[in-house]
């Protein structure tokens, strides 16, 4: 039987946090993880750069089979999944679809909040973007949005400083600047598919009354509510269980390694060789 997995994507490892909530919510579906880690991270990378890599990448999972493809990553969803929806799909095949994870948070994030002021941290360029402030005032325009660009956290989380004394000096420091911002934010969203790995951490420097969200929970139930919407998509996904996982780097026992971490359980990948 032909294989017709949903494909998860994201710059590097981040996504596999989005992935491992998709897993627990939705375990019967086949699925093929795909990190673009040779030209991670895509954070501080321009919107043309961004969006080349991400459509890259995409392409090369249509071609593993996948009728629906998941951006798990915010920079990829910020710069990337408008011109792929809107332009490069219906050039490619109008009956494959791409989603993101910035539409389905901002959704519901405004419900976390009660003072209705509401934290946004993220890399350079979904920061930049403004596609939070933007998503989340189509949503909860009485809702106000505080960004914080963390552009330091991603590299100490890929080489495995995150849980390291060093990290505390820039996680504390990003906190200070965006609550700097406002005393009435009670809301704080890591739009940052990596940062759930620091979560631990961030809770430690924050008062106790401010609430930490992650993604993974919300693109889940998001996901779910979605395949319920469009039951020919769901029709067309294979359900085997089974999950793959493919790097786009050659090393792939490094992969599996840091990817373990992300995703909670053994990874064992293979190498994509994406065109460049
Ligand atoms: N996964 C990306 C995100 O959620 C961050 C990593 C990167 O900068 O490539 O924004």
């Amino acid at each position: 039987m032909e294989n017709k997995p949903i494909g998860i994507f994201d710059s590097g490892y981040g996504g596999l946090t989005v992935f491992r909530s998709i897993f627990e919510q939705l375990p019967d579906y086949d699925y093929v993880y795909l990190g673009d880690t040779a030209r991670a991270p895509y954070g501080n990378r321009s919107f043309q750069t961004i969006h080349q890599y991400t459509w890259e990448c995409v392409q090369w999972l249509f071609k593993q089979g996948c009728p629906l493809v998941i951006l798990a990553c915010n920079t990829a969803s910020a710069k990337a999944l408008r011109n792929i929806q809107q332009l490069d799909l219906k050039n490619e095949d109008p009956e494959k679809r791409v989603l993101g994870v910035i539409r389905p948070t901002a959704e519901v994030i405004g419900d976390y909040s009660k003072t209705k002021q509401i934290a946004v941290l993220g890399t350079k360029g979904t920061v930049q973007s403004e596609s939070y402030v933007i998503e989340i005032g189509k949503f909860f325009p009485d809702i106000t949005v505080y960004q914080q660009a963390c552009p330091l956290w991603v590299p100490l989380i890929e080489n495995g400083e995150y849980d390291k004394p060093g990290a505390d000096y820039f996680v504390k420091k990003y906190l200070e600047e965006v609550l700097a911002k406002s005393d009435q934010i009670d809301t704080l969203l890591l739009a940052c598919t990596h940062y759930p790995l620091i979560q631990q951490k961030i809770k430690e420097y924050l008062p106790a009354d401010i609430q930490v969200v992650a993604q993974g929970d919300i693109v889940a139930q998001s996901l779910a509510d979605y395949l319920q919407r469009h039951p020919e998509m769901e029709k067309s996904i294979s359900k085997n269980k089974t999950q793959q996982f493919f790097t786009t780097t050659d090393d792939t026992a490094d992969f599996d390694h840091y990817a373990e971490l992300f995703f909670g359980a053994k990874v064992h990948s293979g190498y994509a060789e994406i065109k460049c």
